[in-house]
């Protein structure tokens, strides 16, 4: 099997954007080679995470503002408008949220902690944490791997119950089929992944990923 990072796949759009930057394909390629340590895949999670905020960050506004030189005044730009918030979904989304912090120390933070209740299947909330003014924010969510899209939607369920208006979903990785529920439930939210893999094996797992993003960013398998 070969990991597609060249031909745009029928999924994407303008809502839908795969960052083919050979940095972050190379980065990409490094995790999910199984020999790769913990170490260095968080290093690597951290490194593609600034790359994918760079991108999310892409339409965020500008003004103009007069500094001076040691040589003479001029205009120059500063960002404007909605403030940030990037909201981790737990737990995985913790390894991007260094990265994105790093490029944006201003930003505020948003937790979002939801689990599978095994009979019902439905996603429980077990923890939930933003700041009051979501509404007035744009609200970059993380969560590396959108496999089935399940916990993605109970998440941005719940912040748009919040009051977020402005989301964008981050990924290292998305499912064909991830993809196509989020799309279905949360058409306005826009998706920036490094990749579109394969699908999904029985277990739910992206294919050919990069296996279990928590456990070998966090070391615990
Ligand atoms: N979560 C992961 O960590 N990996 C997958 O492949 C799917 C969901």
């Amino acid at each position: 099997m070969s990991a597609n990072f060249k031909n745009p796949h029928p999924l994407e759009s303008d809502q839908v954007v795969v960052v083919r930057h050979p940095l972050v394909q190379h980065k990409l390629g490094l995790m999910r080679d199984k020999t790769t340590g913990t170490a260095v895949f968080r290093q690597l999670v951290n490194e593609v995470a600034m790359f994918l905020g760079y991108e999310a960050t892409r339409e965020v506004n500008l003004d103009v503002t007069r500094v001076e030189t040691p040589l003479e005044a001029v205009d120059v730009p500063r960002l404007v408008g909605k403030k940030l918030v990037f909201a981790s979904i737990l737990r995985a989304g913790e390894g991007l949220l260094q990265g994105m912090i790093d490029l944006v120390p201003v930003a505020r933070v948003a937790h979002v902690g939801l689990y599978r209740d095994p009979e019902t299947l439905n996603a429980v909330e077990y923890y939930f944490k933003a700041p009051d003014d979501l509404g007035a924010r744009k609200v970059i969510v993380l969560d590396p791997m959108l496999a089935t899209g399940n916990s993605a939607i109970a998440a941005l369920d719940r912040l748009k119950e919040a009051g977020a208006v402005d989301i964008v979903f981050v990924c290292l990785l998305a499912a064909p089929e991830g993809i196509t529920a989020l799309r279905d439930h949360h058409p306005d939210v826009k998706i920036i992944t490094a990749s579109i893999d394969e699908g999904l094996n029985d277990h739910g797992y992206i294919v050919p990923g990069l296996g279990d993003a928590g456990d070998r960013m966090f070391g615990t398998k």
